[in-house]
């Protein structure tokens, strides 16, 4: 039985003392979940997250993570500096990096590796834009991104990573893929998954959805067989609004 995962990405949104007043609000409201709950915050905010956070059933995770140890990568944060402030997870290849931020199949792997290298877990994003759907090359590019993004990784690290489906068309626009067809792509990456590491093992990954995911279609997309959880955007930053997707 795969445990559901229910992850907010605040994205470039809260000061820490914006953050400090969501956390607390949300704590309770969330403190008797069965999902497991995640918030994924600026780099700024995480070490009061982590602080606010101790003791509750609320783990905390950072947007990005630096490929190298240390050195000259300016502008970059250290798989050590995030541990250091009590980061647990940490998302990787979120579609608005590959868009904005000249993020790579490549690069994803890299900080993959360094984020396990460091015993963060990572939440591994891919996903398809628009056109790649209506092009009818969904499963290429998420077979693509998905092998890409675990070269050199074993499967035993794999029991701690995260795969976030996040079709590109359905973030921050108010449209959901259907249920229907995002457990049709999330069975997809998790035959592609199957064929790199095996069933046994890929029947253990978590593989979440996001993208306009919210309270009110939270149950319809988590009642699927092979999906296991939620990366949630605007609706995570609002305490009601995300504690009922944590619900759902
Ligand atoms: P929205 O929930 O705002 O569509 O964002 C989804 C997302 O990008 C989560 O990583």
């Amino acid at each position: 039985m795969r445990k559901p995962v229910i992850a907010g990405n605040w994205k470039m949104n809260n000061t820490i003392a914006a953050a400090t007043s969501l956390i607390n609000e949300l704590k309770p409201l969330v403190a008797d979940a069965e999902a497991e709950v995640v918030i994924c915050v600026p780099y700024t905010a995480i070490q009061k997250a982590a602080e606010l956070t101790r003791g509750t059933n609320i783990a905390v995770g950072a947007e990005n993570v630096a490929w190298a140890d240390k050195g000259a990568f300016t502008g970059e944060i250290s798989a050590e500096m995030l541990k250091e402030v009590g980061a647990e997870y940490v998302i990787i290849g979120h579609s608005e990096r590959r868009q904005m931020f000249g993020e790579t199949d490549e690069t994803v792997n890299m900080r993959t590796v360094q984020a396990l290298k460091y015993s963060l877990k990572p939440i591994v994003c891919v996903g398809e834009t628009l056109e790649e759907r209506e092009g009818g090359k969904t499963e290429t590019v998420v077979k693509r991104q998905t092998e890409g993004a675990f070269k050199g990784i074993s499967a035993a690290e794999l029991d701690n990573v995260i795969i976030a489906y996040e079709p590109v068309w359905a973030i921050g626009t108010g449209k959901t893929a259907t249920s229907e067809q995002a457990n049709e792509t999330i069975k997809y990456i998790r035959s592609v998954v199957a064929g790199l590491y095996g069933k046994a093992t890929a029947d253990k990954l978590r593989i979440q959805y996001g993208g306009s995911m919210n309270p009110s279609n939270a149950a319809a997309l988590m009642a699927q067989p092979d999906i296991d959880g939620g990366l949630i955007g605007g609706a995570s930053l609002k305490a009601a609004d995300f504690s009922k997707v944590v619900k759902y």
